[in-house]
């Protein structure tokens, strides 16, 4: 039997003092020097980056070209996510499902224990109080990161509302997610410092998902050590959302204006690396008549029933932790106006004048580069100057299309989901589902290619339902049931759309421009979510046909339409039939409903070719 341990004290009891009590408890088991508590204010922020530049963690750059920025390099042990090492310890193993880590709670709090105590010995622990979301919504809610990492400190200010606004409310209302990050390198008295101490061998990130509390040990990177992004924001949010009657997605939010000046809000799920900043941040072709788009988030939504019986969502962060490879004036002219200054570029090419670099950002690079290990550069290496997994770090009120009511506390109107992966194949450009409950399928079914060999064969589908397969704070099936839940009771639910910029000819080139070119595709599903566009019916969704698009100032024929909208009978069937490989993982919990939507499905791919063959043939 484990003792209770000191993870395990009562959670929250709704005052000032039971946070301090907090605070000062986890300060003398992790043995800090000193203890800091966060105002958010621009002043701390600048002593912060001027400590992290003395320590040579942050490399000032040239105020002229990047005012107020920095660069650095992580440890390359410490560069990305680390799934493996991502536990959600729910009380039971089947509330945690099988495609998350589970560790029985009391077991793993005894080892987080065990590397916490005097893990913060010669640093400062830093208390970092923020709100997720616009400080004072009813759709907000509010967390206390404890870091010993001041390279933490300043991206939270960036990624979340932090300091004494949040505090005040977090005093006055109680309710908190407790969130506990380390580097997990203690300093000997007198032993110096790393430029990005983190531990090389062993990391935790750890997830409470009943205590709404969160561990992480031994990273200082992205997503593990910002704890308000993908620990709170969607794994410890999507188990409160589940109880709490809400959703917490893995969704980009943007605003669309017509040229007559309506304006529409759709929601996007995409899996990491399929372009979410670029779509949430697109360019209309001129040619579509003045068509405008604006951002409101570019990772995450937190959607809302709202009292006129629309979805409401809202944005949970303030700023944008980007991939800097592939950014450039082409490619998102919004996002590198967003990191014009007042930015922090992680893991990018850096010139000994301040002047940055990442693969594709310029067709030359500036010469004499130190790449992200912190070495010169030689471009014949073939090895890159910034690791692909470089980020910048940027506040959102610098994008130029930022949404106007991008920081509204009663959010934005939902009109359409979303959801795309990587498909060179199979997938068509765009469909829309039946209903809610085949919208659900889809993205329960979504899929994506994988880019990079981490996660296993290069080019091979891995099923990645609603983009949340590494966000889900409990069982995936138990997911899929809330979101067909959800919407039982939605008088006039989104519409769900299925895109793929990603299809390829026989010549295994993009059979699509994508980028700009996309807001023809949007343009239709936002007309079709408002019943104002003809589709036609196919055995997987209504889809669009050449006529129902605008190709206004853009070369696409026909022919090309077709190739692109085509649904090969034969790939279909093996497409749903590869569902059953998900199903089967998850079938303890796995809605019923879905084992009759992939009948219905296979029903219909199994029909006279020649019924829905015409269908084809119309598009
Ligand atoms: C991200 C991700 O960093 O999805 O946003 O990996
Ligand atoms: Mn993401």
């Amino acid at each position: 039997m484990v003792k209770e341990n000191i993870l395990s004290q009562k959670n929250y009891l709704g005052t000032h003092q039971e946070l301090g009590e907090w605070v000062k408890r986890i300060a003398e088991f992790c043995q800090p020097d000193q203890v800091h508590w966060c105002d958010g204010s621009e002043q701390e922020y600048q002593t912060l980056c001027e400590k992290l530049v003395e320590k040579g963690t942050f490399i000032r750059l040239n105020p002229e070209k990047w005012p107020n920025s920095f660069a650095c390099f992580s440890d390359p042990s410490d560069v990305a996510r680390v799934e493996d090492r991502t536990y959600i310890c729910s009380r039971t193993k089947d509330d945690a499902g099988p495609t998350n880590n589970w560790m029985d709670p009391k077991e793993m709090k005894a080892v987080l224990e065990g590397l916490l105590k005097g893990s913060m010995r010669g640093r400062t622990m830093y208390v970092i109080p923020y709100c997720m979301g616009p400080v004072g919504s009813p759709y907000s809610r509010y967390g206390v990161e404890l870091t010993d990492s001041e390279y933490v400190v300043t991206n939270m200010r960036i990624m979340t509302r932090m300091g004494s606004a949040a505090l005040e409310h977090i005093e006055q209302h109680g309710d908190y997610v407790k969130c506990i990050h380390t580097v997990g390198a203690p300093l000997e008295p007198g032993q110096e410092d790393q430029k990005w101490p983190c531990n090389p061998t062993v990391k935790y990130i750890v997830h409470f998902p009943e205590d709404h509390s969160i561990v992480s040990y031994g990273s200082g990177y992205g997503g593990n050590a910002l704890l308000g992004k993908k620990c709170f924001a969607l794994r410890i949010a999507s188990a409160m959302s589940r109880d709490q009657g809400w959703l917490a997605e893995h969704m980009l939010i943007l605003g669309a204006e017509s040229p007559e000046g309506e304006k529409s809000y759709v929601a996007a799920a995409f899996p990491s690396a399929c372009g979410k900043t670029n779509f949430a941040m697109l360019i209309p072709p001129d040619s579509m008549g003045g068509w405008k788009i604006t951002t409101v988030g570019d990772d995450i939504a937190w959607i809302f029933k709202g009292d006129d019986g629309r979805l409401h969502a809202i944005n949970p962060e303030s700023g944008y932790f980007g991939v800097a490879p592939g950014t450039n004036a082409k490619t998102n002219p919004n996002a590198m106006e967003s990191i014009k200054g007042n930015s922090i570029f992680t893991n990018v090419g850096v010139t000994a004048d301040g002047d940055i670099w990442w693969e594709g950002m310029t067709k030359t690079p500036p010469a004499n580069l130190i790449d992200w290990k912190g070495q010169p550069w030689d471009p014949a290496s073939g090895k890159p100057a910034a690791h692909p997994n470089a980020r910048f770090t940027a506040p959102a009120t610098q994008n130029p299309v930022l949404d106007p009511e991008w920081d509204n506390p009663s959010g934005v109107p939902i009109t359409a989901f979303i959801f795309g992966g990587r498909r060179s194949t199979t997938v068509p450009l765009v469909y829309q589902s039946f209903n809610w409950s085949f919208g659900v399928y889809l993205a329960a079914t979504m899929g994506s290619e994988m880019t990079a060999a981490a996660f296993g064969e290069i080019g091979k589908v891995r099923r990645d339902p609603f983009a949340m397969l590494p966000f889900a704070g409990y069982h995936m099936a138990d997911y899929f049931n809330h979101w067909l839940q959800f919407g039982r009771d939605l008088p006039n639910p989104p519409r769900i759309f299925s895109v793929n910029w990603f299809r390829k000819d026989e010549n295994g080139n993009f059979a699509w421009p994508g980028f700009g070119e996309n807001m023809r595709v949007l343009k239709w599903i936002i007309q079709r979510a408002k019943g104002r566009s003809s589709a036609v019916e196919s055995p997987i969704g209504w889809m669009p046909r050449y006529k129902d698009m605008d190709w206004t100032g853009l070369e696409f024929s026909q022919d090309d339409f077709t190739h692109i909208m085509s649904v090969d009978r034969e790939l279909w069937k093996k497409e749903v039939l590869a569902h059953e490989e998900l199903f089967a993982q998850l079938y303890d919990k796995l809605p019923k409903e879905f084992l009759f939507m992939r009948e219905l499905l296979l029903s219909g791919l199994w029909r006279s070719p020649e019924s829905w063959g015409m269908a084809a043939e119309r598009i």
